[in-house]
């Protein structure tokens, strides 16, 4: 019989197309971990727990299970409904110790607190000490080949703490959760006989079940990619209590099919969460206190509820001009410009920031809107990737560089002041020492307020993979990219040093971490701002001078800059709707 033991199931929650795969292994490198101070007995009764499991499982799901499961309505899994070869039982986490540590972007961030918001349900306790971890679960991205190393690397370090652990302890499970395991799939199993669970990114709801089957020694993986999981029902745990801001996630996945990238093979399908429900976490986090929320997506501004049959009875919006995409139109459905509309209206004294963005997705309304109304953050990402019409289309961005360029002069008319930042990538498949100076050209022409700047990382399975060669020599690479970041900052120094003079409102995140005797903010664009700890004024009651906590707004007259932060000294405590003064 093959090692590879694959059970279909289908997903009760899912609609019929959606089939999982629950990949087991008996994995011989666990077997010869013991787990408790009596090893022959703990021995037996692991023998005894997989002996169980393996006759359950043979008696296990029938073809009738399927057929039930598959014309079941969509609805979540709960605890009181097992799959047949587990107990409720098994799929507790019975105080089990969670450490969760997140790899890349503020996408992972979210999927983290989602995942710990399952498994917190299941009843596993968190721990912030990897020595006191029974489950350890790596939210992992693959957007890089750098990426994914650290994540090899850190899987080594592990594999000696997972070797080492006391036989008095349970033994110690490893997870690896999101792109790199949707990625690489059985080879992580493979390669790495230690690693017991993989979770692709729509696969967290499974977490209970695939660390259940982990118990009894076997791997488990479930690699499913959904059309419509949203995790719109799972209310992420706010990881600090002090935190004055928090990440929503809106939507997932990516349609767009850029050349280089392999969040579309990773992520799957864009579909977004229905605005009821985005609009209740909002809800939730105000009553909280918080004081600034960022809508998340890959795409964000793609947002498109279609969730009720009369929200594709909407007006339809258009494209930025100039802009098209590598898939068919799509119509109807409630759009970004709805969404923001109604979550700022929410609480105005919270921010609403959003990433990230697409530059094809912002008609005028959305600009409009950022414009009009004081609690979204006048700063926009605009990831341009490249400065070069001619690479732009290899990448199969869906714009030319002066249709970019139009759109950053219609956004700087549409919304004065605003700050700008974007990605870049140095020494795509076939980039010319010309195509990169039309990206340092276009840096100095922008002067974008933040960059995230990256040398090309060719990815298997995307389009550039298959049908271009990845011919920019790695030094190259590194030098031009090293060129876009001096230009970078350079260009950002500029744009900074205007606001000097300025007074700006700022949000109180707490001391700064270079000098306790400062406190630390974010402006509107998002810029670090540090200023002097000292009693002030409140605009609304100058009896009392104040100490600015995390969450206050004050206002803040900057005096110097650099490219990343402003440094300034604070005016008084405010509220964002009594501070509309500015430069
Ligand atoms: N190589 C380098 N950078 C990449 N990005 C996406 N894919 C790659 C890749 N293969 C960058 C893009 C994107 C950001 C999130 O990561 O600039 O906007
Ligand atoms: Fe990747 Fe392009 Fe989608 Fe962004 S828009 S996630 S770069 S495919």
């Amino acid at each position: 019989m093959h090692p590879l033991q694959c059970v279909l199931q289908t997903q009760r929650w899912g609609p019929l197309a959606s089939v999982s795969w629950l990949l087991l292994r008996t994995c011989r490198a666990h077997s010869s971990v013991p787990s408790t101070a009596c090893p022959s007995l703990e021995r037996q009764q692991e023998d005894g727990v997989r002996k169980d499991f393996s006759s359950r499982l043979a008696s296990g799901p029938t073809f009738q299970h399927f057929l039930r499961s598959a014309s079941a309505p969509q609805e979540k899994p709960d605890m009181e409904d097992p799959p047949p070869y587990l107990t409720v039982d098994e799929l507790l986490g019975r105080q089990r110790k969670v450490y969760l540590e997140t790899y890349g972007c503020q996408m992972n961030v979210n999927d983290t607190e989602i995942a710990w918001s399952i498994l917190q349900k299941s009843g596993y306790l968190r721990t912030r000490n990897l020595q006191e971890a029974d489950v350890i679960l790596l939210v992992t991205c693959s957007i890089r080949e750098k990426a994914e190393q650290t994540i090899w690397n850190r899987l080594h370090q592990l594999k000696a703490l997972k070797t080492k652990r006391l036989r008095s302890r349970v033994p110690l499970r490893i997870g690896i959760l999101g792109c790199m395991a949707e990625r690489l799939k059985e080879e992580i199993l493979n390669r790495e006989k230690m690693v017991d669970i993989l979770a692709g990114p729509d696969a967290y709801r499974d977490l209970p079940r695939l660390l259940a089957v982990a118990e009894s020694g076997q791997q488990a993986a479930n690699l499913l990619l959904s059309l419509d999981e949203t995790y719109a029902d799972i209310m992420p745990v706010q990881t600090s209590p002090s935190a004055t801001s928090a990440f929503v996630s809106v939507m997932r996945g990516c349609d767009n099919m850029c050349s280089y990238c392999i969040v579309p093979f990773t992520r799957g399908r864009e579909r977004s969460r229905p605005v009821a429900s985005i609009l209740e976490e909002v809800r939730k986090l105000s009553e909280q206190g918080l004081k600034e929320v960022t809508l998340l997506g890959q795409n964000v501004n793609s947002f498109r509820d279609s969730s009720e049959v009369q929200f594709n009875n909407a007006v339809s919006t258009n494209l930025s001009r100039g802009f098209s995409t590598n898939y068919k139109p799509k119509h109807g459905g409630l759009r970004f410009a709805h969404l923001l509309d109604q979550v700022s209206r929410v609480d105005p004294e919270m921010r609403i920031r959003f990433t990230s963005p697409h530059p094809k997705d912002f008609p005028d309304e959305v600009l409009q809107l950022i414009h009009e109304r004081d609690n979204i953050c006048k700063q926009i990402h605009l990831p341009a990737q490249s400065g070069s019409s001619r690479v732009l289309e290899a990448m199969r961005r869906g714009y030319s560089r002066e249709a970019y360029v139009e759109l950053i002069h219609r956004i700087r008319e549409s919304i004065p002041g605003v700050s700008l930042s974007s990605d870049f990538i140095a020494g795509f498949c076939g980039e010319t020492e010309d195509d990169h100076l039309q990206t340092v050209s276009l840096l100095r022409e922008v002067q974008y307020n933040m960059g995230f700047l990256f040398a090309y990382s060719m990815r298997q399975k995307t389009r550039a993979y298959h049908r271009l060669k990845d011919d920019v020599p790695e030094e190259v690479k590194l030098r031009r990219l090293e060129e876009l970041i001096t230009v970078f900052r350079e260009e950002a120094t500029k744009a900074n040093m205007a606001s000097v003079g300025c007074t700006q409102l700022v949000l109180v995140e707490g001391h700064s971490k270079r000098s306790a005797t400062d406190l630390c903010g974010r402006n509107d664009g998002n810029l670090k701002v540090i200023f002097p700890d000292v009693e002030m004024e409140d605009v609304n009651n100058s009896e009392v001078k104040v100490r600015a906590q995390p969450g206050d707004y004050v206002l803040v007259k900057i005096t110097s800059t650099s490219s990343q932060t402003l440094k300034g000294h604070v005016l008084c405590r405010t509220t964002l709707k009594d501070s509309s003064a500015y430069c």
